[in-house]
Formats: C-alpha cells, structure tokens, sequence
C-alpha cells in the first residue's frame, strides 16, 4: 500500500502581508503536494497563520483595535493572496480556533503528567504604566559591549551581541517610553534534556531524508542547546494555561505554533487522526525557511514523544536559506522587498511569478531578488529556451503557442515597464 502524505508550510506570522520569502516555503509544498498526487499518494496539504503572541498584540495596540481583530484582518490578506498564486491548500487555517486550544493543552497535560513540565522563578522587566511584562525585543537601552543607543533587549544590531535585556544600560519600554522594572515571575518549562533519550532513539531512525542545514543545524542542538525552555508567556493573547497557579498566562507562541499543524487538520476533517496518529501509515513532510529548522526538528518533536501518545512525527524536512532583496533581508517596516499585494498589483501572470521563484529557490545558498535578474531571468529562461521549446515541439497546439509568442513580446515591455515603476513608488 502506498504512504500517505501529509504536506506542511511553515504557517506564517499573521501580523503582516506575506512577501517573497513566505511565497517560496507555500509554492514549495505546493508543487511538492501535487506531484505526491500525481503518484498516487493519497496528499494532505494544511497551512495557516501564526496567530498568537507578544507582537500580534502589539500591533494590535498599535492600530487600536483587538487582536482577534488584526489577525482576521491579516488572514485574509494572506489567504487571498495565496489563491492569487494558485497554491492548492486542502485547508488554510489559523491558529486562534478552539481545537488548537483543545490540542494544544490536552498536549501540555500529557506532558505534565508524564513528569517533563517543571517550573522556573526568573527576573523579568516589567511596565508599571503598561502593567505587562515586556518581551525582550520591547526594551530598548545602550549597548553595553559597543555604546550603540537603540540596542534590543534581545540583541544590539548595531555590533551583533546577543544580550539579555538586563545587560541593556538605562533600559527603556519601547511600549510606553518608560523605565521598566524587573519583576519575577514563575513560568513553566519543557523539560527537554529527560526527553532527550527518546528523542535520540528516534532522531537515529530519521534525517536521511532530511535538507543538509536540517541536519547540522539539529546536531548542533542535540550537541549544545537541549536546555529545558519556557513555553509560558506573560501575555493575554495566546492559549490559556490550565494548570493551577498558572491561569493568568498564556502558552508561548512557538510551542502552540507547530500543535497549528494538527489542529487545522482537525478543523478540516473529524478523521484527523488518520492523518496524525499513524506513523506507519503516513510520511509527514514538511517545508520551512531555516530559522525554523530547530523547532521543526527537536522542540516539536520532543513535544509529541514527551505526550506519550502515537504521533505522526517528521519524515522529510526541506528547509530554504534566505532570500533576501536587492542586498538586504525583507522588511516591511522599512518598505524594502517585494510582497504579496504587490505581485498581485504589478498584475503580471502568476505563473512568471511560480516559475522566477521555483528557479531562485534558494536551496543551497541565499539568494537575492533584484528586478533587473527578475526581468532577465524571465525573458532568457521563460521566453526565449521554454517557450521556443514549447513552440517547436508542440506546432499542433496552435493556442497556446499563438499566446507564447504574444508574450514574448509582451512581457519583456511589462517586466520592464512595472519593474521601474516598482522601484519608483518604493523610493517615495
Ligand atoms: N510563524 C513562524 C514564522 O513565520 C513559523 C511558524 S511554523 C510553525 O517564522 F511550525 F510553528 F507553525
Ligand atoms: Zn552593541
């Protein structure tokens, strides 16, 4: 009998428009889910927004309206624009739904009942106007390594360092502009180093079929980084935790996020677990950019094996390097990189779009956008070898080749003509 196979994309942030770097990780399991269809293999694809957490509620308070409300808003810009690329979802979901809820903290009892949750006291900065704790990258101070002003709580971007917000000299609230003050706080962790024996044992069965960067990255984690970790929040917006003491915070986002992956599946079918509890029936295959490789290989797993139930865990792990755009990373806050709602509005035919990406995926080294490779790319691979290929050896299909030819004249004007006109609004 064949394999199913249940087909993910890493469920983008909800908090804002999708750009190229998003469009890369959907098409890439599009394309892998039809040609699994196209086998025969009976093909799940589930996808989603990532809907919790400190910055969705910050932009929220930002805009001045409801997280529940910032994140329909930006799912549905997400969801559009994925059908303007024609990525064959058997369901997009989002992770605000009472069965992530449900899963998630049926997940966490399992885990506590097993013995892996235990708790921690840590020292915390605190808003008092606010009344919140602050996550890291909300406290803004001087570098203590280089003198850099506006360095993060998190990292200075000015000399690189990685600092822990108390390093941070005269810290300010980047919410509120005020000095916060350290408060502790006692949260829950994931006790990753006791479940480290299975998730060995398991770790040893896999990886062959795993991306390069998967596997060194996941050694590197195997070799130094298995600490225990918080996956509770000081937050509101997020899945309660329903252990006693604890019901005044909410789970972290990242070990709800991957749970996403089952619960859309549960609000698309009641048979979910056909999908989910049966590892010898189902591949699971997955497709992320590389910053997530981590969570998709030790912290998720670790999870599903420490619940002591049967989970379907990762089979095929296919993670990207960077894309990046005219020299630097995308960054919607500085208006650089090309996004979502801009493809669709330079109105050029999505299948240029599917055939530049595909073409660039940046699978062994990060690649970077430009609108002149976009414009040549297009008009020396697409027009002149593909289409001049499809136009001698398919004579007897007149309408499509009439239609090649009107594009290849066509297009090149268009790339060109959309491409300046881009670049022009940008710079405004
Ligand atoms: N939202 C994350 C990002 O965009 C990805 C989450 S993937 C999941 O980087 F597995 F956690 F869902
Ligand atoms: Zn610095």
């Amino acid at each position: 009998m064949k394999k199913k196979r249940l087909v993910t994309s890493a469920l983008p942030y909800v908090n804002n428009v999708p750009h190229l770097g998003n469009l890369i990780q959907v098409l890439s399991a599009d394309a892998y889910a039809r040609y699994s269809r196209s086998k025969g293999h009976e093909t799940l694809y589930i996808c989603g927004t990532d809907e919790y957490g400190t910055a969705t509620e910050t932009k929220a308070l930002e805009q001045g309206i409801s997280p529940q409300e910032l994140c329909s808003k930006y799912y549905n810009i997400h969801k559009e624009i994925y059908k303007w690329f024609e990525i064959g979802f058997d369901r997009f979901g989002r992770t605000s739904t009472p069965q992530q809820t449900q899963i998630v903290q049926s997940i966490f009892w399992n885990l506590h009942t097993n013995g892996y949750i235990e708790t921690k006291t840590v020292e915390q900065f605190y808003s008092e106007k606010s009344k919140m704790f602050l996550a890291d990258r909300y406290i803004m101070g001087t570098c203590p390594k280089c003198g850099y002003q506006q360095a993060r709580g998190d990292q200075c971007e000015d000399c690189g360092s990685l600092l822990d917000p108390t390093q941070l000299i005269n810290p300010l609230s980047k919410i509120d502009n005020t000095s916060p003050v350290l408060r502790s706080s006692t949260h829950l962790y994931i006790n990753l180093p006791k479940i480290r024996p299975m998730l060995e044992k398991w770790l040893n069965t896999k990886k062959h079929t795993w991306s390069h960067n998967a596997i060194k990255m996941t050694e590197a984690w195997m070799r130094d980084g298995l600490k225990s970790r918080a996956i509770t929040r000081d937050l509101k917006w997020g899945i309660p935790v329903p252990l006693e003491g604890f019901t005044d915070k909410v789970f972290y986002v990242w070990f709800d996020a991957p749970i996403g992956y089952i619960s859309i599946s549960a609000c698309h079918s009641d048979a979910w677990r056909e999908w989910w509890n049966k590892p010898e029936e189902v591949e699971l295959v997955q497709f992320i950019g590389k910053d997530n490789i981590p969570f998709h290989t030790v912290i998720f797993p670790a999870s599903l094996l420490g619940s002591g139930e049967t989970w379907t865990l990762l089979h095929s792990i296919s993670s990207t390097e960077y894309l990046n755009y005219e020299g630097g990373a995308f960054s919607k806050s500085m208006g650089r990189g090309v996004f979502g709602n801009d493809v669709v509005e330079i109105g050029l035919d999505v299948d240029i779009w599917r055939f530049y990406l595909f073409f660039n995926r940046p699978e062994n080294s990060d690649f970077t956008f430009t609108w002149r490779d976009f414009q040549e790319t297009i008009n020396s691979e697409l027009i002149n070898n593909f289409a001049n290929f499809a136009h001698k050896f398919l004579r007897s299909t007149i309408s499509i080749l009439e239609r090649n030819l009107c594009r290849r004249i066509y297009f090149p004007l268009k790339v060109r003509k959309y491409g300046q006109i881009y670049k022009k609004k940008k710079q405004r």
